[in-house]
């Protein structure tokens, strides 16, 4: 199999009680372990994929041939976003941006507050599934986007710095209805040291 689902790099409990373990279990092993499956399922008649990283399927898109094209975007969206997802947070994070994307986030933003509303506010309206992103534009720009179920910026060239899953799987079990809750809640749980990792490579 060319895709492999990557074990969660901390406990399933270890993001208590902003995302409950079940949350996690659910979401790592049948979401997104679900993708990769059906991911190397759809690949299966397209050896020459194979070969090929998954942010290379995504940010190429739009050159892969029509019959695999919506099953990479859907199935290999979901891998490539929820494993972005997974590493942008962690135990004992939170707190206020540091180094380099505190600077950015000051300079587009006005201040982490400002950030946060404006991001909350994204992931908030956003109607049905999908993703909220802090990205830096294929103009060079730093950005909030909400995009919808698996689709990913980095297939539109916007490398994708910052995530939030607000499909109802991330969030249902602990906050049910209350997505806004849940978004305000996640920031205890990101890891700026990741963003920054991130961020470096947005800028390289
Ligand atoms: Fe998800």
């Amino acid at each position: 199999m060319p895709f492999e689902l990557q074990p969660l790099p901390y406990a399933e409990d270890a993001l208590e009680p902003y995302i409950d373990a079940q949350t996690m279990r659910i979401h790592h092993d049948f979401h997104h372990g679900g993708y990769v499956n059906n991911l190397n399922k759809a690949l299966e008649s397209y050896p020459d994929l194979q070969n090929r990283s998954i942010d290379d399927l995504i940010r190429n898109l739009h050159t892969l041939p029509e019959g695999v094209r919506t099953a990479v975007r859907n199935q290999g969206g979901g891998h490539f976003n929820h494993s972005i997802f997974w590493s942008i947070v962690a135990p004992n994070a939170g707190g206020e941006p540091t180094g380099a994307i505190a600077t950015v986030i000051n300079d587009v933003f006005g201040n982490f507050e400002n950030f946060k509303t404006q991001f909350n506010d994204a992931g908030a309206k956003h109607f049905g599934s999908g993703f909220v992103w802090l990205v830096r534009t294929a103009n060079n720009k730093f950005e909030i986007i909400s995009q919808p179920n698996q689709d990913c910026p980095w297939s539109d060239g916007h490398y994708p710095i910052l995530c939030n899953d607000v499909w109802e799987h991330a969030y249902y079990l602990t906050y049910q209805n209350r997505r806004p809750e849940y978004l305000k809640q996640w920031w205890n749980t990101v890891s700026w040291d990741a963003v920054n990792q991130r961020y470096a490579t947005a800028t390289r």
